[in-house]
């Protein structure tokens, strides 16, 4: 049996920070190195403020306070932690490719890459390196290609490897739940010690029926496959949403209704502004790349319609709230309730708020935006424009009425004079909203588009504001 007394996860991102700072909390007697070539990220790892923790997870501070600079340390220090460690996790991002071969769609495989020559050159004696990251299927043939030239190098004698692959099914926002209570583990491989010893980590607080065994191809495939099947979920009763207000029915009872047959399931059935985050869409799109590299077309055209279907689904909501508010939304104020990709995260890739606000944006809106979580500085990098302070034209008060902008408030004062509200992200705060205080602030006529069925459409109707819920088609 192999015995793992060391690890050293590469990246310490949304998956590998939590991931391993559960596995140490569960695993006393195993030293957890987490590395990261960013060191403001492990500054912010390190820091004594818990506050301060690059990653907002619930739970996560009070096992950081637990366990670090105990039996869980972060560091740039990624040579030497490669080298100590029996087990290596690669967690370092796979974001779409932008440009050459299979650019937006294909995965950029080159920190994965760049990973695996690093434990190639600096590891010692026999080493697992477990595949964290999502990646597409086979990607282990590179990782094993890689570390088995560094295994025939004459100069790197005595060294070893096995390689497995281990996805990661937590969802942000729920992250150390998911990783104390997961439906299933999964470890994929071809050498029965490797996997047995990955086993014996994760059995110590995960029953063993719930730790699968498959081989390596198939552990990748499934993680992509259980990624576009959720997806594919959140886009069906987003197109049934749209049915809904086109019909009089509303989306809230389809799902009961729908979510009651056991085959069918009740979660994933939320109709929202699209599903956002940082792997659905990549993944679906690493899957239609792998179709049409296979020749499988009709498998690639039917995952693809799946993110077609988001982002039509966000473009509608923009053009909607145009619509409602009498067809202009320049120079009219919109506050924006929520901005990450869902709650409980500060986490804001691929979030619907970004392209919806970019719409109303370019359409001349004057966007508030309120997020409990997301800082200033991050949704400036998302709409890639500064906010109105920032504004040359604002400074030199040469600024239209015309031009769209943004900016942001940390305090939710920001209801006076709106044309409209709009919910994005189903913070719990934004649920017991005072809209009879609010509609006073707000213009008349005034809307609230709720995208994510959070407000109580008696108490908004009763505010007299005119309410918008998505999937809604029995309003006016
Ligand atoms: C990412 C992918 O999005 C996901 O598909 C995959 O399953 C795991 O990696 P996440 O942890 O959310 O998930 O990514 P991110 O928060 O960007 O963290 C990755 C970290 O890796 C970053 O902190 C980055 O600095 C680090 N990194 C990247 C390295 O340490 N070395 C590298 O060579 C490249
Ligand atoms: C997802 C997978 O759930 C997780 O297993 C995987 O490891 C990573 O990708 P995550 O992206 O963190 O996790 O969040 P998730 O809860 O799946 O939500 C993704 C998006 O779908 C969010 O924008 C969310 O708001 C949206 N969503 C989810 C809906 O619109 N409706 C729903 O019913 C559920």
């Amino acid at each position: 049996m192999i015995k793992i007394n060391n690890i050293c996860c590469i990246g310490a991102g949304y998956v590998g920070g939590p991931t391993m700072a559960v596995i140490a909390d569960k695993c006393p007697n195993i030293n957890v190195n987490v590395v990261d070539i960013d060191e403001e990220r492990i500054k912010k790892w390190n820091d004594k403020n818990l506050k301060n923790l690059p990653i907002f997870e619930p739970g996560l501070a009070e096992i950081v306070d637990r366990c670090r600079d105990i039996n869980l340390h972060f560091s740039i220090s990624v040579e030497e932690k490669i080298y100590e460690a029996d087990m290596v996790f690669i967690s370092v991002n796979t974001p779409t490719k932008k440009k050459g071969l299979g650019a937006g769609k294909a995965s950029d495989l080159r920190w994965v890459e760049e990973s695996a020559r690093q434990v190639a050159k600096f590891s010692s004696g026999h080493t697992i390196v477990v595949e964290k990251s999502t990646l597409p299927v086979r990607t282990a043939e590179v990782i094993q290609n890689i570390l088995r030239s560094a295994e025939q190098d004459n100069h790197r004698r005595g060294i070893s490897f096995d390689v497995l692959s281990n996805p990661e099914f937590l969802a942000e926002g729920t992250a150390i739940e998911d990783l104390e209570y997961p439906d299933r583990v999964l470890i994929g491989g071809d050498n029965i010690n490797a996997m047995n010893a990955l086993h014996s980590i994760y059995s110590r607080w995960v029953s063993k029926e719930k730790i699968l065994f498959t081989n390596i191809w198939s552990s990748e495939l499934a993680k992509l496959t259980a990624n576009a099947f959720l997806a594919q979920r959140i886009s069906s009763i987003n197109s049934i949403a749209a049915m809904c207000e086109a019909t009089g029915a509303d989306v809230r009872e389809v799902s009961r209704a729908i979510g009651t047959d056991s085959r069918i399931g009740s979660k994933f059935l939320d109709s929202g502004p699209g599903f956002g985050g940082s792997c659905f869409k990549k993944d679906i799109l690493n899957l239609v790349y792998l179709a049409e590299y296979f020749g499988l077309n009709e498998v690639a055209n039917f995952w693809q319609s799946v993110v077609n279907l988001n982002n039509w689904h966000q473009n509608r909501i923009s053009k909607l709230v145009v619509k409602k508010l009498f067809g202009t939304v320049t120079g009219k104020k919109i506050v924006v309730l929520g901005f990450a990709f869902k709650a409980n995260t500060n986490d804001t890739r691929e979030s619907a708020a970004i392209q919806i606000c970019k719409d109303l944006i370019d359409e001349g809106a004057d966007i508030w935006i309120h997020d409990p979580k997301v800082s200033k500085l991050q949704i400036e990098k998302d709409l890639e424009m500064a906010p109105i302070e920032q504004l040359e034209e604002i400074k030199e008060n040469k600024l239209l009425s015309k031009i769209g902008k943004w900016r942001f408030s940390k305090s939710l004062d920001i209801f006076d004079k709106a044309h409209a509200v709009l919910m994005l992200t189903e913070w719990k705060e934004y649920k017991n909203i005072d809209w009879i205080d609010i509609s006073k602030k707000m213009m008349n006529p005034a809307w609230v588009f709720d995208a994510r069925s959070i407000t109580d459409p008696s108490k908004v109707e009763s505010a007299n504001l005119n309410l918008w819920r998505v999937g809604d088609g029995t309003s006016k």
